[in-house]
């Protein structure tokens, strides 16, 4: 059972959903979704608290102000954990846009920060054919709303291989959550996504026990995407988890789980 709280952040304030017992796991959901998207993780509540924050305009963060940056994003989750564990350094676990925030708070707001747990993401820019592509979908979202995402989206955040009894209801959520997602939140989202900068450089600076979490079929964020990240970070280490695509811990949540409590049981205190 999670509790919602809501905290303030510049312009508005977003909700934030908390679970368990023990020292935070603060998790950033991915492009376009919302916390829901953590459900598998409820299991982690007996050795951490799940902090699962709405990022402002997705799920139930609806009134803050728009979306400027990924750095903005940072700077929400920040004031997250400060009101959560104020004075304390905690692991961060982001999927995707998520892992972009995450990256974004080991660099600007080091001192909350103990463990980054990075999924399904990468440290480079968009390249310019991946921005022309988030400006034509954004294009489609003013026009036809979030329905288009959905389309557009679901087909590619699982693993093609994977079994269609296990696919189905992940799809049906996935498809669901988009649906519901706030088509003007999503282009803003869009817009930041695609301005982002490059952060390979910025990682260098990252000492934080590191784990790094990829599907074998993510096509988003292939496995290769992820292997330039212990180029820059030599602590971080890799798992590729077969059969699944961008949604590890959907798509395989023993595995995503049982990755994560080894992850924490290494980090004095986090668990
Ligand atoms: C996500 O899952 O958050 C998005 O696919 C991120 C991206 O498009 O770069």
């Amino acid at each position: 059972m999670s509790q919602k709280i809501h905290v303030a952040v510049r312009g508005g304030s977003i909700a934030v959903h908390v679970a368990g017992d023990g020292p935070p796991l603060v998790c950033i959901h991915g492009f376009p979704l919302d916390h829901r998207m953590w459900a598998f993780q409820e299991p982690l509540a007996d050795v951490a608290t799940l902090v699962m924050p709405d990022l402002r305009g997705f799920g139930e963060s609806l009134g803050a102000a728009p979306i400027e940056s990924i750095r903005q994003l940072a700077d929400d989750c920040a004031a997250v954990i400060r009101a959560i564990a104020p004075g304390e350094r905690v692991v961060v676990c982001g999927l995707s846009m998520g892992g972009y925030v995450a990256e974004h708070l080991a660099v600007h707001h080091p001192e909350v920060v103990r463990g980054l747990i990075l999924v399904d993401t990468r440290i480079e820019a968009d390249t310019d054919a991946a921005r022309a592509g988030r400006r034509d979908l954004a294009t489609r979202v003013a026009r036809v709303g979030s329905r288009i995402a959905a389309e557009a989206m679901v087909p590619k955040l699982l693993a093609p291989t994977s079994d269609q009894r296990r696919r189905l209801p992940i799809a049906e959520s996935l498809h669901r959550m988009i649906l519901e997602a706030d088509p003007a939140t999503i282009q803003q989202a869009l817009a930041a996504l695609a301005d982002r900068p490059d952060m390979t450089e910025a990682m260098r600076a990252v000492h934080v026990p590191t784990l790094l979490v990829v599907g074998e079929e993510d096509s988003i964020t292939p496995p290769e995407a992820m292997r330039s990240i212990p180029k820059v970070m030599p602590q971080a280490s890799l798992a590729v988890l077969p059969g699944c695509g961008h949604m590890t811990p959907m798509e395989d949540p023993e595995a995503f789980n049982r990755l994560v409590r080894g992850f924490l049981s290494g980090i004095p205190g986090a668990s």
